[in-house]
């Protein structure tokens, strides 16, 4: 973006602050009233020199006022330049921006970045928490890949540990001898609640649950078979509710799989006098006072391993095999304190290490009810998607005479289930997340049936022009409306937009930007007649709405939104 005039502006830092070091970054100001393009640079030069500030800034608005890109060139605040461009060099730039509509090629000659989300534990169905980490992780991931990060997405099960003996002591107790597959993930789930109720009375049930595991780890073949089979009962149920939500792994790798990749670790951190001997005959990691981390346990006194264990070793596994840059956790601020325990231990440990990151997300709130059902069990993710497209129903009867539809099923389909994953991603990950059905579906706010419907309605136009796809900006234009140069500017920010989400790891700034794309789209289109203007008018008004058009059906879809054509 603004090729030329960072040009300009280099050129100046040559000339005039030569070895400086620096260079030239212009950004669209948030406030029309600050131009099209504005330079923090002076700020950091004068500081640098010890120079006054808007000494310095005057130095650049003297080589500017004469390029004939820029219109007015001003020293605003402190020392910022604002830039406002000409007609025809805004819309160079905008014909510019057409790169970050498209995906990039994937650098494959970078070092992958690695993102583990979604990472339910088996043989429970998917409950309505899980689709935080799931569309955070999924919508992070989309946003590498779109910028050409050669990235990898992991789910890692919960598939290993003790909860897996208590499901076949149930099983062989209650289960009536029906196979995993027969009983489905919710029969599987009622046998572990019976568990959990019966082993309150009846103690020695635990044993039998821990004596049950250590079976199956040790390689028992009846144990095995069960195992696999709940396994892949519930991978299919998951499956189902991945493809609704357009999520998808490159690799599914569950805790069992770094069963036989401990041991090493283990005898490597002894030998290296990290894990030491705790309680019991424990071993631990002990951290630095001023750390005011807890010691965290690597293997219990009877010699079982444990989630970290099985977190060591995939971090081990993950370094190893891909060589990341970076490897990203999209886990609940729940798991904070132990993720920091988990990174400081392969910090001493002296692995060489890529960037580690926890990418937390607050726990979800329900507006209004509770995130539970009448018996106290949790809500299941798959009820709550079918529940928002019942109600995407009802909206999409409720404007009969404005939506058109083909397809009132798929349309409800995406809108349902676009309301909840978008209401989730427009919020901050880091606050507590909101659940509020009025919001997520509402028409006019900030929600996925208003993106939607804007872009449905922007698709409209352009079929009813016939031009679609080849609306071409024409070069010049006398002058342009406050709304055309407001939705102009928007979309010169996309780019910039879509860099900052995706390194904060904030999918809402994202959000965010759609949502004022679609008002600013939608004060240009009601304002601003489009098929019946003047050329070029006419045009430009079109051009704009297909550029507008398709930031929108990119940024949605980096989100997992979809789209409609139609509405
Ligand atoms: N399955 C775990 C849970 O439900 C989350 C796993 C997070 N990832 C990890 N590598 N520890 O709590």
């Amino acid at each position: 973006m603004f090729l030329a005039l960072t040009e300009k502006a280099n050129e100046v830092l040559k000339t005039h602050f030569s070895g400086s070091e620096m260079n030239a970054v212009w950004l669209v100001p948030k406030e029309s009233s600050f131009g099209d393009a504005s330079l923090s640079l002076p700020l950091q030069l004068a500081s640098k020199l010890k120079k006054k500030p808007r000494d310095v800034a005057q130095i650049f608005v003297d080589a500017l006022s004469a390029f004939p890109d820029v219109a007015r060139v001003e020293i605003a605040g402190a020392g910022y330049v604002n830039v406002w461009l000409t007609t025809e060099a805004l819309l160079r730039e905008l014909t510019e921006t057409e790169g970050a509509q498209k995906p990039q090629a994937a650098r494959s000659n970078e070092r992958p970045v690695i993102v583990e989300y979604s990472q339910p534990n088996i043989a429970k169905p998917l409950g309505i928490h899980h689709i935080l980490s799931t569309v955070i992780g999924q919508s992070l991931t989309n946003l590498y890949r779109h910028l050409g990060y050669n990235t990898i997405a992991i789910n890692h099960l919960g598939d290993w540990g003790t909860q897996f003996g208590k499901l076949s002591v149930a099983m062989e107790k209650w289960g009536k001898d029906k196979s995993a597959a027969e009983l489905g993930l919710d029969g599987l789930l009622d046998l572990y609640v019976r568990f959990h109720v019966e082993a309150e009375s009846t103690p020695a049930l635990d044993d039998e649950a821990r004596a049950a595991f250590k079976k199956l780890e040790d390689g028992d073949t009846a144990m095995r078979a069960f195992w696999t089979d709940v396994v892949a009962v519930t991978m299919q149920a998951l499956d189902e509710i991945y493809a609704r939500l357009h999520v998808s792994f490159d690799a599914v790798h569950g805790e069992s799989f770094y069963e036989e990749k401990m041991k090493p670790i283990l005898e490597e951190g002894k030998k290296a006098g990290v894990f030491v001997e705790g309680q019991q005959g424990a071993l631990i990691v002990e951290f630095p006072e001023e750390t005011k981390l807890p010691p965290s346990i690597v293997l219990k006194g009877d010699g079982a391993t444990l989630y970290s264990t099985r977190d060591l070793a995939t971090i081990r596994y993950r370094v190893d095999q891909y060589r990341p840059q970076s490897l990203l956790y999209v886990v609940d601020v729940a798991q904070q304190l132990y993720f920091q325990q988990l990174f400081a231990t392969v910090r001493k440990l002296g692995w060489e290490l890529p960037h580690l990151e926890h990418v937390i997300f607050g726990r979800m709130r329900f507006a209004e009810g509770k995130m539970s059902t009448r018996k106290g069990t949790v809500l299941k993710l798959e009820h709550v998607l079918d529940e928002a497209v019942e109600r995407a129903k009802d909206v999409i009867a409720e404007h009969r005479d404005t939506i058109q539809t083909d397809d009132a099923d798929a349309l409800a389909e995406m809108m349902g289930v676009g309301s909840l994953v978008y209401g989730i991603l427009s919020q901050n990950r880091r606050m507590d997340i909101v659940f509020d059905w009025k919001k997520m579906l509402s028409f006019e706010g900030n929600s996925a049936p208003y993106l939607q419907y804007t872009y449905a309605r922007a698709k409209s136009v352009l079929r009813k022009a016939g031009a679609e796809g080849e609306a071409a900006l024409p070069k010049i234009i006398e002058a342009l409306t406050e709304r055309e140069r407001i939705l102009i500017r928007t979309l010169l920010q996309f780019s910039t937009v879509l860099e900052d989400a995706r390194s904060a790891h904030m999918p809402h700034t994202l959000a965010n930007y759609l949502f004022g794309l679609c008002q600013d789209f939608n004060a240009f289109y009601n304002v601003d007649p489009i098929l019946t203007a003047a050329e070029p008018q006419r045009a430009l008004r079109l051009a704009l709405t297909s550029t507008a058009a398709s930031v929108l059906k990119t940024g949605a879809e980096i989100l997992t939104l979809r789209m409609p054509e139609r509405m």
